[in-house]
């Protein structure tokens, strides 16, 4: 038996990636092996594919993957053949304090990811996906779910009553109005597209703001909250974005740094920070403690994800093409 999988060489780039096999590996102590069934994709791994940040040496591509067990090895009876299990972004990083630096050890980028039929890694590379969701549901909480669980939950300390502002309509900012809603906030919602807000207001965004007819849209996220400001801001632009994030928080209001979709230098406004007494937070997605209180919280509710199409892993490079056109409203699937 072989294993459908996609390689990208070092260095990365559309042109380059390949449709290959590998060779199944049973499981060592402390291992499962999983038959994945759904990836998603994320920015991170559209930086990595197309040759933008790397990677260093020849890599199976995508940091998300969800299936379902079909061998345990000794000593993982955390999971049982049959499970549905999804991917968590950082294999090491289990629980407590951030650990990590960069993404050395990431799927998909420092180590081996998704982009395959089959995989054999430890037990606590995975945790349990919430009950009766489809695999490609699951396949979206890895990367853009949990990070916008952490920043809002653990990081924002999201009450209901809060207001939120949610940038553009990519993954985690979907994933953001969406739980954000659940918890009771109100929700400031942007976008570059009149459409696109329409059906973030489906979803439930209280007030809309298109940021490109109204660059000044920090200071109309502050009206709007009659002149008190957001309480939890989720910056997924960068430089092009930060400074209006930062208008539009309150005093003592929190800004999680979460994108780099303009870039990775951004002039910081020192004496606003300052006055504002800002909560600046800087993330990567999450531990694996995080993502199993996420799940537990998720089949507690009636959210799911919004998938906005599926591709064949072998279309892997159409899916990303769909990606950079931004034409996406939420995640975008490979089903495997
Ligand atoms: N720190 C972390 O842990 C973490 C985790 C996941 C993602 N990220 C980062 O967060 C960002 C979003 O990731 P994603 O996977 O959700 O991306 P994505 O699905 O590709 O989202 C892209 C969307 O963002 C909006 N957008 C693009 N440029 C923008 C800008 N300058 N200002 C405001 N909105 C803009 C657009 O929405 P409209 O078409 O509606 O305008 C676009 O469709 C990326 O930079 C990614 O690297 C960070």
């Amino acid at each position: 038996m072989t294993i459908k999988t996609i390689y990208i060489p070092a260095g990365g780039g559309f042109d380059s990636v390949t449709v290959e096999t590998s060779q199944p590996a049973d499981p060592a102590p402390g291992e499962i092996t999983v038959r994945l069934r759904a990836s998603s994709l994320n920015f991170h791994d559209y930086m990595v594919v197309k040759g933008l940040t790397g990677p260093q040496e020849r890599r199976i591509p995508m940091s998300d993957g969800a299936g379902e067990v079909i061998a345990v090895g000794e000593g993982a009876e955390e999971f049982a053949v049959g499970d549905h299990v999804v991917s968590t972004f950082f294999p090491d990083w289990l629980d407590g304090e951030a650990q990590v630096e960069g993404f050395g050890r990431v799927p998909g980028d420092g180590i081996d990811g998704y982009a395959r039929e089959q995989v054999t890694a430890p037990a606590t590379a995975f945790t349990r996906a919430p009950r009766g969701w489809s695999h490609a549901e699951a396949a979206t909480l890895t990367t853009a779910g949990l990070t916008a669980w952490r920043a809002l939950f653990f990081d924002g300390g999201l009450k209901p009553g809060h207001v939120v502002l949610v940038q553009g309509t990519g993954g985690v900012s979907v994933f953001a109005l969406q739980l954000a809603k659940l918890a009771g906030a109100r929700v400031i919602a942007t976008s570059s597209s009149d459409d696109k807000l329409e059906r973030l207001r489906a979803l439930g965004a209280d007030e809309l703001i298109n940021y490109r007819e109204d660059p000044e849209w920090g200071m109309t996220a502050r009206r709007l909250t009659d002149g008190r400001g957001v309480d939890i801001v989720l910056d997924v632009g960068g430089p092009d974005t930060l400074a209006q994030s930062m208008l539009a928080a309150r005093v003592g209001g929190h800004v999680a740094l979460i994108g780099v979709l303009s870039g990775v230098e951004a002039r910081l406004q020192v004496a606003l920070a300052l006055g504002r007494q800002l909560r600046l937070q800087a993330l990567i997605v999450g531990s694996r403690c995080h993502q199993q209180e996420m799940v537990r919280a998720l089949e507690a509710s009636r959210l799911r994800p919004v998938i906005d199409s599926h591709f064949a892993l072998e279309d892997i490079v159409a899916a990303f093409r769909h990606q950079e056109s931004g034409r996406h409203f939420g995640k975008i699937v490979l089903d495997i």
